[in-house]
């Protein structure tokens, strides 16, 4: 069952049924190469068909994650310096007329920012009081679809320890951003897809990946006894999907993840 598509995700042909969750991060309207073709509101339009064919094809009870962060280029669109927040309201407005609704607000806390950034500088050329903050840290939007209860697993329990769920079920995760972008331009983390993947899906269900990039989302998927179903447009990236699931499929890396009871002893 699992797969990937090349294709783009604006096209509903692509798109499995029944899917259980979504780990996806959409491009962010801030000039990389993957999303020079569109303009704004070819983003905003990008988006809308996008996430509506996610919320389609979810299952009832299923969840939806969505990585992003504010947009960074959106002085090209306004012309002046301006932050702008207006794409996370959208979805929610989007998402509600779909039968989505939002479940939790993570905040992904990064390394500091100004270590790496050409935005912002300290010098005498820039008068007091002009300091731009750059954001060191993105949300994950996670919806539902028409109920946060699924009737067909079993009680949390069986699935996640108690360990985790402390740690995770705090709503500022720090985890540091990928350092070795040299395959592709924007990856977020194995870590920050794990605790998405755990927390918000059981072995066997279907995880798709709309924007697939690299392969994080079915990477993760697989080591953790998931299905995955991911969609990329670009015929470079598809590869480079193909070569990281190689490297996963023909290693012993499939972790065991045994459910809390095992721990408990309540089997062994
Ligand atoms: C932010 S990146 C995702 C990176 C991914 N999370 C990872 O860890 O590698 C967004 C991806 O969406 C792809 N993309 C952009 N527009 C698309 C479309 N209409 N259909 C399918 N993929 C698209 C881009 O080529 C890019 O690889």
């Amino acid at each position: 069952m699992s797969k990937i598509v090349l294709g783009d995700s604006r096209n509903p042909e692509n798109y499995p049924a029944n899917v259980a969750l979504t780990i996806t991060s959409p491009p962010y309207f801030c000039d990389k190469d993957y999303e020079s073709d569109y303009s704004f509101n070819d983003y905003r339009e990008l988006l809308r068909s996008v996430f509506q064919n996610v919320a389609h094809s979810t299952l009832e009870g299923g969840k939806i994650c969505i990585n992003i962060a504010d947009i960074a280029a959106f002085s090209k669109v306004s012309g002046r310096v301006e932050e702008y927040i207006g794409i996370s309201r959208d979805l929610q407005d989007w998402f509600r007329e779909w039968d989505c609704f939002l479940l939790a607000r993570t905040v992904w806390s990064k390394d500091d920012p100004w270590v790496n950034s050409q935005h912002v500088a300290y010098h005498d050329k820039i008068p007091a009081t002009y300091v731009r903050q750059l954001p060191s840290f993105e949300y994950i939007w996670t919806y539902y679809k028409n109920t946060p209860a699924r009737k067909d697993v079993g009680p949390i329990t069986d699935y996640l320890s108690k360990e985790d769920w402390k740690r995770w079920v705090s709503s500022v995760w720090s985890i540091r951003s990928v350092r070795s972008n040299n395959d592709h331009a924007a990856k977020f983390p194995e870590e920050l897809v794990r605790r998405l993947v755990l927390l918000y899906s059981v072995p066997g269900d279907l995880v798709l990946d709309p924007f697939c990039g690299s392969g994080t989302t079915p990477v993760v998927a697989y080591k953790n006894r998931r299905e995955y179903f991911g969609i990329e447009r670009d015929a470079g990236y598809f590869e480079l999907i193909h070569k990281n699931l190689e490297k996963v499929e023909n290693s012993l890396e499939r972790d065991f993840v045994p459910p809390p009871k095992y721990k408990q002893n309540k089997i062994f």
